[in-house]
């Protein structure tokens, strides 16, 4: 009976749009081109596409797969799987995105701060010298930012499934490519853009070292959103009638595409505004460097709009996505109704987003492990628990329910052509490289290597 109250999206088109959705985010577009333009262009796009075909296939595919089959969130997933000593591998997977959704809310109140300013014609100001860190250490305008991007976010997923969530990915994802591509090809045509374009694109192996695979491993899970409870969520949405094997492959090629291309609109406009110098990671790039390539460009107010406008989309069905999987656990969990769990999460988010989003200013004071409040919850999450909640699924598979389940879950819909490369991945692949990600992560936040 359960079953059948059960929400689902649409079709196979629904699903792609809105993992598509969680998986392309800022991790897109502010760090894979930072990423691939450090460590030796070509080389990591390839090693990036090598990585995200076998080890990021491998566990798309398992979480959606058990998703799918059993109907479940995380936790009750894993029990139902029969998992006992890994069952703390279910509630890691359902209190990440609860960890996750109220940083990137801040961020997201970011961005919508500063489309608002663009749209109100104040972008100049946006390129004097320290506005950045004036806006950030303000002691209300985040936090009030914050508040506007958590409303957005629960307007849609108050919605429901297919009414909210699958509606607005459906929306929203073609746009942001058409916008990518708009403003890729606008910022190739400057003068200078093409020297740019060769340092993204052309492999130079003396720039790929132990430290690409590394990092392209790290990008490609935060990019596909594993380990963090959302293709479970997702995964039980998906009829019983989709290919997901194809659903999967689609929702790779357009999170592959999207990094690429935001390479495409940042790089080259980048490298011809101040050279490669300036192409830093995270913040530093898209709040501070790319108004300036805007204010440089003719027509670079109309540009910083569609940017900061595609960059609100990207960020914005991420956080749905984070946030329905919060939605679901307090729905089946404790039998709230979506109504309930919703304004559950938007007072979580609340509680927890509006001191990180003042932890630049009012609480700066407050260091947990040296970082900032932001750079503490990314750490946690993503450093520590994302790779172990993706080595627990890993070991779910292999100790607990076979390749067998898998196999019917995927065969019943789908030819699964690449349930060899899947085998293989889930056997000799997966567990060292997220073993290496785990070590390599904590290590590089404490200083002992640099990613
Ligand atoms: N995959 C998103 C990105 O690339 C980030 C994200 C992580 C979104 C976890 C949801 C959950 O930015």
């Amino acid at each position: 009976m359960e079953n059948n109250k059960k929400s689902s999206f649409s079709g196979r088109l629904g699903y792609v749009m809105a993992v598509a959705g969680s998986a392309v985010g800022l991790g897109n577009i502010w760090r894979f081109p930072y990423l691939a333009a450090k460590y030796g262009g070509g080389t990591f796009l390839v090693t990036y596409v090598i990585l995200a075909l076998t080890v990021g296939f491998a566990l798309l595919l398992s979480e959606t797969a058990l998703g799918r089959k059993t109907r479940k969130n995380p936790i009750q997933a894993y029990h139902q799987l029969g998992a006992k000593k890994l069952r703390f591998g279910g509630w890691l997977n359902s209190i990440i995105p609860m960890l996750i959704v109220p940083y990137y809310c801040v961020v997201g109140g970011w961005v919508c701060k500063y489309l608002y300013a663009y749209l109100t014609g104040a972008a100049h100001k946006l390129t004097q010298d320290n506005y950045f860190t004036q806006f950030i250490s303000d002691p209300i305008s985040p936090a009030f930012w914050l508040v506007v991007f958590a409303l957005l976010t629960f307007i849609v997923v108050i919605k429901g499934v297919e009414k909210g969530i699958e509606k607005v990915s459906k929306v929203l994802m073609p746009l942001l490519v058409v916008m990518a591509a708009f403003i890729a090809v606008y910022g190739l045509t400057t003068p200078g853009a093409i020297e740019g374009l060769k340092y993204y694109l052309i492999p130079d192996f003396s720039r790929f070292s132990i430290m690409t695979v590394i990092a392209a491993m790290g990008q490609m899970f935060y990019s596909l959103s594993i380990g963090m409870g959302i293709l479970f969520t997702y995964g039980s949405y998906m009829k019983k009638d989709v290919d997901m094997e194809k659903a999967i492959t689609q929702v790779e090629i357009m999170d592959t595409l999207i990094a690429f291309l935001a390479g495409l609109m940042i790089i080259p406009a980048v490298f011809a505004f101040s050279g490669k110098g300036s192409l830093n990671a995270g913040a530093s790039l898209m709040f501070i460097t790319m108004p300036k390539v805007f204010d440089s460009l003719a027509l670079g107010h109309i540009i910083g709009v569609v940017f900061f406008l595609l960059v609100l989309f990207a960020a914005l069905t991420s956080a749905i996505s984070l946030t329905e999987c919060a939605v679901a656990t307090f729905m089946e969990q404790f039998h709230f109704s979506r109504k309930k769990a919703a304004l559950t999460s938007l007072i979580g988010i609340l509680a927890l987003g509006i001191p990180t989003s003042l932890g630049y200013g009012l609480l700066s004071w407050i260091q947990p492990l040296g970082m900032t409040i932001l750079d503490f919850f990314d750490f946690i999450t993503n450093s520590c628990m994302m790779p172990i909640s993706a080595l627990c699924t890993v070991l779910l598979v292999i100790k607990v329910t076979g390749f067998k389940t898998i196999h019917d879950e995927v065969a019943s819909t789908s030819a699964f052509k690449r349930e060899k490369a899947y085998i293989f991945s889930m056997r000799y692949i997966c567990i060292p490289t997220l073993i290496i990600i785990l070590l390599s992560y904590i290590l590089s936040t404490f200083g002992f290597i640099t990613l």
